[in-house]
């Protein structure tokens, strides 16, 4: 079943969103390499393809991660049929492009229920398993966005930057118990991210023209154009997820790169510029 002799054991998968973009490329490539897989998708019929490949190895149900019931059952599903969940891999999200000034509380509210609390939900069912378990690795899908701040998608960015954060301190608590944490950040991907998955606030002031409107715009026209790969970032994950030495953070991209390479700079400068103040504050 395995391809790769190194591999001692194949792992069992948990992937959110995997009807398209970075969860199916990556659903495609654990079930290539001999890993088991529970897919998982708003419309599950959505996998049959996955799982006709596939009879031995994956299992498909549904799963709105906004709705708690169905990640109930996703996770009672993967134990009853594989005994375990070895990763955990948040996927699921959507865009959502207006200045904070534009969008509304349903909104902001709904962004955070998929892209942060969905997230929350599945670790947290989870992690009761994973520390009986002794192991398992979570893998968030953040984005370049978790820790840079794009003008026009303020709340997608700060459910993101939410992510990276709890992330972060997440890793910390689990550590001794074998849990590994690791955030993807990637740059822009040919996903179906910048067509169906992106919404746009309701209300367009004037005045956010030039800012939320040229990013809506900027979207639309990079769609298809998009510099990532989701199969090459399928195997970026894996080779992370695989390695003795997991990352906290992985970026994706050469536009990620220059990204959070500009934004360390920018908080280097400010922590340089402003160090006598800074330390001028004890008691
Ligand atoms: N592509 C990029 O440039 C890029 C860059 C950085 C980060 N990301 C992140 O990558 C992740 C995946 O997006 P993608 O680029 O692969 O786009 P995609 O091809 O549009 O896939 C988005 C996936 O999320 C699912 N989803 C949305 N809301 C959901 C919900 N409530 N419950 C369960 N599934 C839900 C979609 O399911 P349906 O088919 O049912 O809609 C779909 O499977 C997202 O978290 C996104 O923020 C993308």
């Amino acid at each position: 079943m395995n391809s790769d002799k190194n591999r001692v054991t194949p792992k069992v998968w948990l992937i959110t969103g995997c009807s398209t973009g970075f969860g199916r490329a990556l659903a495609e490539a654990v079930l290539k390499q001999g890993d088991y897989l529970l897919a998982t998708a708003r419309k599950p019929e959505q996998l049959r393809a996955l799982t006709k490949h596939y009879p031995e190895t994956a299992k498909a149900v549904r799963l709105d991660v906004t709705v708690s019931q169905d990640i109930q059952a996703a996770v009672d599903t993967a134990i009853a049929t594989f005994g375990r969940i070895d990763v955990l891999v948040n996927n699921a999200g959507y865009g959502l492009i207006g200045a904070l000034e534009e969008v509304n509380d349903t909104d902001i509210r709904r962004q955070f229920e998929t892209n942060f609390f969905g997230a929350l939900r599945l670790i947290r069912t989870v992690l009761p398993l994973m520390r009986q378990q002794g192991s398992g690795h979570i893998v968030n899908m953040s984005s370049t966005a978790g820790l840079v701040g794009f003008g026009g998608s303020s709340i997608y960015c700060g459910a993101k930057f939410a992510l990276e954060g709890t992330s972060e301190a997440l890793a910390k608590e689990v550590k001794s118990f074998g849990i590994k944490v690791t955030l993807i950040e990637p740059g822009a991907f040919r996903t179906d991210f910048n067509g169906r998955s992106l919404a746009a606030a309701e209300q367009s002031i004037d005045a956010y023209v030039p800012v939320s409107g040229a990013s809506l715009q900027w979207f639309k026209e990079m769609d298809g154009k998009q510099l990532g790969n989701p199969r090459s970032a399928a195997q970026a994950i894996i080779q992370a997820v695989e390695s003795p030495h997991p990352p906290m953070r992985l970026a994706l991209g050469t536009d990620a790169m220059s990204l959070i390479q500009e934004k360390l700079e920018w908080v280097k400068t400010d922590l340089d510029a402003w160090q006598q103040v800074t330390v001028s504050t004890d008691y």
